[in-house]
């Protein structure tokens, strides 16, 4: 049944003047399809197929070639405006159709591939890359995705944005609703969230409203409010708009390479939103004649929040655990996208992997020793290049990418081996502790 949001305001007068129905600025969305194997369902709009109730997807571009979008992308790359300088609007013809004019942008996925010396060491391959999404303005890759749930959710005067979040999602939709002007609320597992987050997500003026239980228990929760109010856009990854704007991570690692690509890249997965973007995107480019061919994704969950690392493994559909993980960004264990991730491993012959939390941290140490630092799930990709080198997967002089997915400081409760300490106020005292460090 429908109900109406009487506690939910949007700030912008003129959204709010809407009727919650309808688009803005907008022709109308393209349709999307059930991504399900075989089902074949179509909706409008939504985040569920009205006959199966699998994930939507958009379909792929078409009616655009190579050369066309490579110069296009070369004049954009002059250009000045909020659209050409997004990582993700950049791509605009890759996208579904909006009109500049209502995007909602932060400067999202302008991001450089960085070599990452003693991460490779760890690793034990010859070189690394990371493509660091803690560059993005709320701190994590969500933004690539939220640029585009949010810009569409305002074109079609949704009302408020809602998402379940362990911390990440919360902060991004926070920040793009509060630039489009609608209000934003999070469903945060009590207890299970780093405070950095939190703190973060309030700041940009966002309600966070704690529910017992689990991540996988909220996110339950937002798709049924969802379900209850066409006013209300869920901005997780079961958002197919979000998941077009996280394809963009492909198409701008891509270009950065002059179109070539990497043989591997790796990331952290949880609910698995990511890896079927960056799936997509690699496919979608390799359609367009924009690569010469898809990498291999690996995807690493952490051991205690890995059953689709298992499913993968043991070729058998998704059993949910309960997740326990230091890593508590991808503390999920009912990944909501794992039939779209495993349709993307197939068809790039990808792998998918767990690490053990001792792994995690130690990796994290490596990536904080190029001085690039990270949060400790981002630090999971590493830690899987490790055991692909263990394993013998690698042999060491592949071309490896890591994507991090979130900033060193949004997650402080890790504690680290070096501790601060106190020292009395002489220099003497500061002296003698620096050469007590350096023995
Ligand atoms: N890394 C970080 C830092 C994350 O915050 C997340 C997910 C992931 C990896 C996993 O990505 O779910 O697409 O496989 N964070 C979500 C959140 C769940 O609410 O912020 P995924």
């Amino acid at each position: 049944m429908e109900k109406t949001l009487a506690r939910l305001r949007c700030a912008d007068p003129e959204a709010a003047a809407g009727t919650g129905a309808g688009w803005d600025g907008v022709g109308g969305p393209e349709p999307l399809r059930c991504a399900e194997a075989g089902c074949g369902g179509e909706a409008i709009d939504g985040t569920a197929c009205p006959r199966c109730g699998g994930l939507l997807e958009f379909a792929a571009p078409r009616g655009i070639g190579r050369e066309a979008l490579v110069q296009i992308l070369r004049e954009r790359s002059k250009g000045s405006s909020a659209a050409d300088r997004s990582g993700v609007w950049r791509y605009r013809e890759l996208l579904p159709h909006l009109d500049p004019a209502r995007i909602v942008s932060l400067d999202e996925n302008e991001i450089p591939l960085q070599e990452a010396p003693r991460s490779a060491a760890f690793g034990g391959v010859e070189r690394l890359n990371v493509y660091h999404c803690g560059r993005n303005p709320s701190g994590s890759f969500k933004d690539a995705g939220m640029t585009v749930a949010i810009s569409f959710a305002a074109a079609r005067n949704s009302r408020a944005a809602l998402c379940a979040s362990t911390g990440n999602t919360s902060a991004a939709m926070a920040a793009y609703a509060a630039r489009a002007g609608m209000g934003a609320f999070v469903l945060a597992p009590a207890g299970g969230v780093s405070q950095a987050k939190i703190a973060q997500t309030l700041a940009y003026g966002a309600h966070v409203l704690t529910v017992e239980g689990d991540f996988d228990d909220a996110l339950e929760l937002a798709r049924a409010v969802g379900a209850a109010s066409r006013e209300v856009a869920v901005v997780n990854s079961v958002d197919p708009y979000r998941i077009e704007g996280q394809k963009c991570v492909a198409f701008a690692l891509l270009e950065q390479r002059g179109w070539r690509a990497p043989d591997w890249v790796v990331l952290p997965g949880g609910n698995l939103g990511n890896v079927s973007a960056l799936g997509k995107g690699f496919r979608e480019a390799l359609a367009l004649g924009l690569a010469d061919r898809l990498p291999r994704l690996c995807v690493v969950q952490a051991e205690g929040a890995a059953p689709f690392a298992k499913a993968w493994q043991s070729g058998a559909d998704l059993e949910p655990v309960k997740a326990q993980t230091v890593a508590s960004a991808i503390r999920i264990g009912n990944p909501v996208s794992w039939r779209k991730a495993r349709r993307e491993l197939r068809a790039c012959d990808g792998l998918a992997l767990a690490v053990s939390d001792d792994e995690i941290l130690q990796a994290r140490r490596a990536i904080g020793s190029d001085g690039l630092g990270c949060e400790p799930a981002s630090a999971a990709s590493l830690a899987g290049v490790r055991v692909l080198r263990r394993q013998g997967v690698l042999s060491g002089g592949e071309d490896v990418v890591c994507i991090l997915t979130g900033h060193v400081l949004k997650d402080s409760s890790v504690v680290e081996p070096l501790t601060p300490e106190p020292v009395a106020k002489s220099v003497d005292a500061v002296l003698s502790a620096m050469l007590k460090e350096k023995k």
